[in-house]
């Protein structure tokens, strides 16, 4: 098992790549993590920070000293909090956030506001996480059909696809900013034109977007955005968001919600369902305040830095990842120009299973994804990370 050390505090040295690490140098021995391992992986999962970990002890704190009472002293005010500071990081306007346990959840919200009488169709693509084609192939009965673009290249959609597949009868295109099975960016300006232009609403599931790239929904110009804790937002489990674009917001008419959509939820009306006007109409229930607690930390760091920060630093790793593997022969799976990349790099393998279980013996955490190591730096990692991977993985071949 090799230990990672943390890197020189006092300089941003370049490391033997010739990339500074300036983030990893200040931000390393906030991920505990990297005391044990080497962590490749935020894209399945991102690491815990101590923030995150004294905010949950700071939520336990809370519920064993006031109980309930916590609720009208600081747990309501914590989910506004994180409603709004969602909203910034995305740069949406005020009160255009819902909160949800995972995007599955707000995503079967989303699906229940729209009319598919005359416009049946749903536009996914083959590269897309599975859960979003499902909420709409889950309405098979009511006549909606999922119409799935197949990538050609496993990589990216060019944009034709969904030029020649949109018409007057597609409801949503629905789809990823960034790909998990390739890390490709997507032109959501360009994706949200085609369907606005057709009539048609644009969802864009950027659950690998933001936090390792910066996200501005009103230049995406999407109708909704979704995203959550669990990768690069550093909040961990159990907490995501919707975003719906403030016009269209108060026209939606969710059949599937609860009492968090009420504008007076504490009126406790079991006669009348009264919505807010804004993003919250299309909330739920309770959101699990522990993950809000944790969110709040891995915002806190995320904030901190900076997402173009964070972006330069992530850029700077995955060129040097896919310099490297190139040169090894390993043939990184990605998209073919820099801009378009993400900090997600599929290296091919023969047996991705039994290479992940070798190399988390040898103390690298990186994920398996069919034909593929899945690899994914972030500004907490430093080249010498994904070197020592690279060594390990090709002397076992
Ligand atoms: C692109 C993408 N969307 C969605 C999800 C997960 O959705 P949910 O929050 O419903 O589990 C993942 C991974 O877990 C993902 O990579």
């Amino acid at each position: 098992m090799i230990t990672a050390s943390t890197p020189d505090s006092a300089s941003p040295l370049a490391t033997s790549s010739g990339v500074p690490h300036t983030l990893a140098a200040r931000y390393r021995a906030e991920f505990p993590i990297f005391e044990r391992c080497v962590y490749l992986n935020s894209c399945s999962l991102g690491a815990l920070s101590r923030r995150s970990r004294a905010r949950v002890n700071e939520y336990l704190d809370l519920w064993d000293s006031r109980g309930a009472s916590a609720w009208y002293e600081t747990w309501w005010a914590a989910l506004a909090e994180l409603r709004d500071r969602y909203g910034a990081l995305i740069h949406a306007r005020q009160g255009s956030i819902a909160l949800h346990p995972n995007v599955s959840g707000a995503l079967g919200v989303v699906a229940s506001t729209l009319d598919y009488t005359h416009r049946p169709r749903v536009i996914v693509t083959s590269l897309d996480f599975p859960t979003i084609g499902y909420q709409w192939m889950a309405k098979a009965r009511e006549g909606v059909e999922v119409v799935v673009l197949e990538s050609p290249d496993g990589i990216g959609v060019p944009l034709e696809m969904y030029e020649r597949a949109v018409d007057d009868r597609t409801a949503l295109i629905a789809t990823s900013h960034v790909f998990f099975t390739s890390g490709a960016i997507q032109d959501v300006p360009a994706l949200a034109g085609i369907a606005h232009r057709a009539g048609a609403l644009c969802l864009v599931d950027g659950y690998q977007a933001a936090g390792q790239l910066p996200v501005d929904v009103r230049a995406l110009d999407v109708d909704f955005y979704l995203s959550g804790g669990l990768k690069w937002l550093l909040g961990g489990t159990g907490v995501a968001f919707l975003y719906a674009r403030p016009e269209l917001a108060p026209t939606l008419h969710p059949s599937v919600t609860g009492w968090f959509a009420h504008r007076e939820q504490f009126r406790f009306d079991s006669r009348a369902l009264e919505l807010h006007d804004d993003a919250r109409r299309l909330e739920a229930g309770t959101p699990p305040l522990m993950p809000v607690y944790a969110q709040l930390g891995g915002l806190d760091v995320l904030e901190e830095i900076g997402i173009p920060a964070v972006r330069a630093a992530t850029a700077a790793l995955t060129e040097d990842l896919i310099a490297l593997a190139t040169a090894a022969g390993l043939a990184p799976k990605v998209a073919s120009h820099a801009e378009h990349r993400s900090a997600i790099v599929m290296l091919p393998s023969p047996d991705p299973a039994g290479d992940v279980r070798r190399l988390a013996d040898a103390g690298f955490i990186v994920d398996a994804r069919p034909g593929h190591v899945r690899v994914s730096p972030y500004f907490y990692n430093v080249p010498d990370d994904h070197r020592a991977l690279l060594e390990c993985l090709t002397d076992g071949r």
